[in-house]
């Protein structure tokens, strides 16, 4: 039987409270917050600690912060350490503009030295107290590949634990993940590595697990949508096979999904937020364009209710 803990992976815009929480009843083991900005942390504390703040039933799980700055990125672990999650992961895979232009995320792989200082400086807020988890990339491009480096230049700067999602940066999230680079890496590391990239079923986490031997899994975008998709790999891996999930269990865990929003945000929020997490539940089956259309257009929570509801039980 193969065991493994099961990550979600932090997706900006999508794994809010109300989604981790739903991913946490299907089985994920480690939940992440988003990203935060470690100058935010520090300068409009309130606003982006909004981002972080998570319930119990979450555990365990980690804030992921992003910067350039060692000592601000130090600073935002110290302003995260009395919420007490259960451990501070530094984002160094971010291929977004916004976040390189300020020298943070995947650029940091061009910059060794900068990253190093970075793992470091927080590594001595966060030591005896939280591990210490670091997510980056395979490299900026497909020239420039330095995962295997740089992953042991962390190791050795202090990271209690990796992951890496094996595109480049110039890939940004288009073609597939090379697995060989987290086999290659995790034959090297005495630390744990985590696998991401590309596990959307429990057949490729079965096949990740295979190739790679890697630590766990990390998985973002097969779960929008699909949070059970965590039970079903476990199920499958437990036994070999797994449930199909039902019209009627689609329809209640995108419902429960929606109340677990409205219970952390105004209806208002919700409404417009929706739009892009139910589309997701919806895309693969027949007529999901007219519903999505109506969805999009719902002024409240229970106008969406009644047009999945009337959508799923025809
Ligand atoms: C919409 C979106 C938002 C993301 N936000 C983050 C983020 O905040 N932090 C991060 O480290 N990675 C982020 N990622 C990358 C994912 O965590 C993950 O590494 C990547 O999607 C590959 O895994 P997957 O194939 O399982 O989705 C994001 C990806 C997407 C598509």
């Amino acid at each position: 039987m193969l065991s493994i803990p099961l990550y979600l992976a932090p997706l900006a815009g999508y794994t809010d409270r109300a989604f981790r929480e739903l991913c946490k009843d299907w089985k994920a083991d480690y939940l992440l917050s988003e990203m935060v900005s470690a100058d935010g942390l520090i300068r409009d504390r309130q606003k982006t600690l909004d981002y972080v703040l998570f319930s119990q039933r979450e555990r365990p799980y980690g804030v992921q912060i992003f910067g350039s700055d060692p000592r601000v990125m130090a600073k935002a672990a110290e302003v995260l350490l009395p919420f007490k999650p259960d451990f501070i992961d530094i984002n160094m895979g971010c291929p977004v503009k916004k976040v390189i232009k300020r020298g943070a995320g995947s650029v940091l792989m061009q910059n060794p030295d900068l990253a190093a200082a970075i793992v470091r400086e927080v590594k001595k807020v966060c030591s005896g107290i939280v591990p210490l988890s670091v997510k980056f990339r395979s490299g900026w491009d497909s020239n420039t590949i330095n995962y295997r480096e740089f992953g042991l230049k962390m190791q050795d700067s202090g990271a209690d634990i990796l992951c890496l999602h094996p595109r480049t940066t110039k890939q940004m999230f288009g073609g597939v993940s090379n697995w060989e680079h987290i086999k290659i890496l995790k034959q090297e590391l005495r630390i744990p590595l985590i696998g991401n990239g590309d596990v959307t079923s429990p057949e490729s986490a079965e096949k990740i697990l295979q190739e790679t031997a890697c630590d766990a899994i990390m998985i973002g975008r097969g779960a929008l949508g699909r949070p059970w998709l965590f039970s079903q790999i476990k199920e499958y891996f437990a036994t070999g096979q797994y449930s199909p999930v039902t019209k009627d269990t689609l329809l209640e865990t995108a419902l429960q999904h929606m109340d677990n929003a409205l219970q952390y945000k105004a209806e208002r929020i919700v409404v417009r937020e929706m739009r892009s997490q139910l589309c997701h539940y919806i895309k693969a089956l027949p007529g999901s364009k007219e519903v999505r259309e109506k969805i999009n257009h719902a002024q409240s929570a229970e106008e969406i209710r009644d047009q999945l509801r009337n959508w799923l039980r025809i």
